[in-house]
């Protein structure tokens, strides 16, 4: 049975951690969506576009084209910029794309055709309320600020990202506020999520948790 699986939330609250255990778990697709966003930020970045100039950022969509692999490699025209795109400089200008409608509408096509083929896990901010409505199991996880701050910094140390823990903890505040202001298409729990609260469980615990509500959605549909 083909199924879908959304999980939205603020920034790094271990969606991604999370959604890619279970679809190795369960021979699932895992879609990034964020990683669509943050690479093209990378591409007007490297193209020397002002975030926050929408038209001109805008104006890039015909010659941007994004590959999301299976190993998780990122391209960008070809180009694999799966690194960079966890740096700082996208870091604090992802919001400004992810804000941009015509931007959001190009991309959210491209996941829509991902999700045809496969059972999928994707993860980002509208996948349950805009992207995929009719999913059969929706996700939304949240952490404390203090939590995911944490989390994000040691996992940027470990990938040998430098940074500070103020600036990690500065950023994900600023980008949960864009995220959730924004005109279309804001960060929102859609009405039929499952509220899911990580920050005093451990990565197993949550895996735990997602796989016995998507066991009991697929009882359910049997
Ligand atoms: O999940 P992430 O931190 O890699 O996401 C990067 C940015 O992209 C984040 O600031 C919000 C935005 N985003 C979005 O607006 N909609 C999505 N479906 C996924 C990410």
């Amino acid at each position: 049975m083909k199924i879908a699986v959304a999980i939205d939330g603020p920034a790094a609250a271990g969606k991604s951690t999370i959604a890619k255990k279970v679809a190795l778990m369960r021979g699932f697709t895992y879609i990034d969506t964020g990683a669509m966003y943050r690479a093209f930020t990378w591409y007007c970045l490297e193209k020397g576009v002002d975030c926050q100039d929408e038209k001109a950022c805008v104006s890039l969509i015909p010659e941007v084209n994004i590959e999301l692999k299976p190993n998780g490699i990122v391209l960008c025209n070809g180009v694999d910029i799966s690194k960079p795109i966890r740096g700082t400089d996208v870091s604090s200008n992802v919001s400004y794309i992810a804000s941009y409608k015509d931007i959001r509408l190009a991309l959210v096509k491209l996941q829509r055709k991902m999700a045809e083929k496969d059972s999928v896990i994707m993860d980002g901010r509208d996948i349950g309320t805009y992207v995929l409505p009719n999913a059969e199991v929706k996700i939304f996880q949240v952490a404390s600020v203090e939590t995911r701050a944490k989390r994000r910094y040691l996992e940027n140390q470990e990938k040998g990202i430098s940074c500070t823990y103020e600036q990690i903890f500065e950023d994900v505040q600023r980008r949960d506020h864009i995220d959730s202001t924004r005109a279309f298409s804001p960060l929102k729990k859609a009405e039929d999520a499952v509220y899911l609260d990580t920050s005093d469980l451990s990565i197993d615990e949550v895996v735990a948790i997602v796989n016995g509500i998507i066991d009991k959605k697929l009882e359910e549909i049997k």
